[in-house]
C-alpha cells in the first residue's frame, strides 16, 4: 500500500520517525511529507532514510509532476502525525498553503489524524469544532492520550504511541483491502462482533515461591487484542503474565493457572461471538501444592514431582460452543520441515475440533519474545486458510480477517465427523 505519512510542527514529531519505520517494515512503500515546521523538530536525513524516499515539503518543488495533488491521488492512506491544533485547524477550513493542505484536498483515501498538544489546546472551543467537523467529514483520529506533556504539565494531549497509531492505520488498510466482504464502514469492519482473547503462560505453583511456567511473553494475544480494538470490536482480553503491556481499549482480566483461565473463559464464552485461544496453557500442574517453601534438607539430592494434567480448555470450549460462534486455537510446535508443522496442526484441530488452528513454529530461538511471527491458518477440515509472516501486529490483522469472514449460518455447519 502506498501510505503518506504527514509530519507537521509538534515536539511529538520525534515519534513519528517511530510510526514510518514501522510502517516501512509492514512492507508498505512510505511517502513522508513534512511541514517546514516539523523540520525544525526532526531532520530530513533522518526521515528520508527511514522511509527509503525523499521527503517532500515545499510547494513549488516538483511542480512539473504537479506533486501539490499527485501524492495525494496515489495514497492509499493518509497518516498525520502529529497533528498540531493549527493543522486541525487548516484542515477543517480546507486551507492549502502547503504541500500537505493541497494533498489532503487531492486524495480520496482514508486520512488518520494524531493530534498532539497542550490540554488547553485540546480543550478550547476552536479546536472541539475542529475536531468535531473533520469527524463529520469522516477523518479518524487516534488519541490524544492521556500523559506526561512536554513542560512539567500533564493531561490529555499527548500524541498515541507509535505502535497505536501503527495498529490504527493497519486497520483502516487491513479493511479496505480488496476483495473483503461485508464492510460497512472501512476501518471498523469487527464493528458489533465481542471477541475474547486470552495470552500468555499460565503458571502452576508448587510453592509459595514456585512455579511451573513456559516461555510465552503474550505479544501475539496482545497484538490481536490491539488489532481488534482498532476494527472497532469489543475485546475482552484475559492475560496470564504477561511480558508486554495489555492492549489498550479491551477489557482486562488477569489469571495465574490453567483453571484461572478456564473458570475465566467458561463464564465469557456465553457473551462472546469469537474465542481467540492465544494463550500457552500449562498441560500439568503439581498433584500437591506445598503450603510452605519446599526445602532442600527435606527433598534431599533427588526431588520427584508429581504433576497431573490439565483440562484442555481448548477443546472444551469448542465442545461447548453454540452455532454462532467460533473458537480458534494456537498451536506452537517445534517441527523442523514445514510438511511436518502442517500434520502436527492437522493432528491437533481434529483432536480439539475447534473452527481454526493458527500454527506456528517454535525453538530455542523462534516464535517467543520476538517481534515477528510466521504463521499458517488451518480450518477444522485441515485445510490452510491463509499463511502470513511480518510483525506480530500485521499477522494479527491477517488472523482476523481470515477467521472473522465466514457468516454465522456457514459457522453453524457442523464440522465432519463432529458428534
Ligand atoms: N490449550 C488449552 N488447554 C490446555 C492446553 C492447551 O486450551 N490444557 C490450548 C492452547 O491455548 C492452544 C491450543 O490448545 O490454543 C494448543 O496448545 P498446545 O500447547 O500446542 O497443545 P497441547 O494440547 O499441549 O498439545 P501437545 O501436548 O500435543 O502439543
Amino acid at each position: 500500500m502506498n501510505i503518506v505519512v504527514g509530519i507537521t510542527g509538534g515536539i511529538a514529531a520525534y515519534k513519528a520517525v517511530g510510526v514510518i519505520r514501522s510502517l516501512v517494515l509492514e512492507g508498505h512503500s512510505v511517502q513522508v511529507i513534512a511541514t517546514e515546521h516539523a523540520l525544525r523538530f526532526v531532520g530530513k536525513p533522518t526521515l528520508e532514510a527511514l522511509s527509503r524516499n525523499t521527503v517532500h515539503s515545499d510547494l513549488y518543488e516538483g511542480v512539473s509532476e504537479v506533486r501539490h495533488v499527485a501524492i495525494g491521488q496515489a495514497a492509499d492512506l493518509i497518516v498525520i502525525a502529529p497533528t498540531t491544533a493549527n493543522t486541525l485547524a487548516k484542515l477543517a477550513a480546507g486551507i492549502a498553503d502547503d504541500l500537505l493542505g493541497n494533498t489532503v484536498l487531492a486524495t480520496t483515501a482514508p486520512i488518520l489524524l494524531a493530534p498532539a498538544m497542550h490540554t488547553e489546546m485540546w480543550q478550547n472551543a476552536a479546536t472541539v469544532s475542529n475536531v468535531a467537523t473533520l469527524r463529520a467529514r469522516g477523518f479518524r483520529f487516534v488519541g490524544p492520550t492521556r500523559g506526561q506533556l512536554t513542560g512539567t504539565d500533564s493531561g490529555v494531549g499527548r500524541m498515541a504511541e507509535p505502535d497505536e497509531i501503527v495498529a490504527a492505520a493497519l486497520g483502516i488498510i487491513t479493511a479496505r483491502e480488496p476483495g473483503e466482504p461485508g464492510l460497512s464502514e472501512p476501518g471498523r469492519d469487527l464493528e458489533g462482533l465481542r471477541i475474547l482473547i486470552s495470552a500468555g503462560g499460565t503458571r502452576e505453583p508448587l510453592d509459595p515461591v514456585r512455579f511451573i511456567g513456559n516461555r510465552s511473553s503474550g505479544r501475539q494475544g496482545v497484538a490481536l487484542a490491539d488489532a481488534a480494538v482498532s476494527r472497532g470490536a469489543e475485546v475482552t482480553f484475559i492475560g496470564a503474565h504477561l511480558e508486554v503491556e495489555p492492549p489498550r481499549g479491551a477489557t482486562i482480566h488477569s489469571v495465574e493457572t490453567a483453571e484461572e483461565l478456564r473458570v475465566e473463559l467458561l463464564a465469557l464464552l456465553p457473551e462472546t461471538d469469537l474465542v481467540i485461544m492465544a494463550a500457552a496453557v500449562a498441560d500439568y500442574r503439581p498433584r500437591t501444592v506445598s503450603e510452605g517453601k519446599i526445602k532442600k534438607d527435606v527433598t534431599g539430592d533427588v526431588l520427584t514431582l508429581e504433576l497431573v494434567k490439565n483440562p484442555d480448555i481448548l477443546a472444551e470450549l469448542a465442545a461447548m460452543k453454540a452455532g454462532h460462534q467460533v473458537v480458534v486455537g494456537f498451536a506452537a510446535e517445534t517441527a523442523t520441515t514445514e510438511g511436518e508443522l502442517l500434520s502436527l496442526g492437522r493432528a491437533k484441530i481434529a483432536r480439539k475440533r475447534c473452527d481454526y488452528l493458527v500454527l506456528n513454529r517454535v525453538g530455542w530461538t523462534e516464535g517467543f519474545a520476538t517481534e515477528g511471527n510466521t504463521i499458517v491458518v488451518l480450518d477444522h477440515d485441515g485445510h490452510i486458510v491463509i499463511e502470513a509472516e511480518g510483525t506480530k501486529l500485521s499477522v494479527a490483522h491477517s488472523i482476523l480477517t481470515a477467521v472473522s469472514t465466514r457468516t454465522p449460518t456457514e459457522i453453524a455447519v457442523e464440522p465432519p465427523g463432529a458428534p
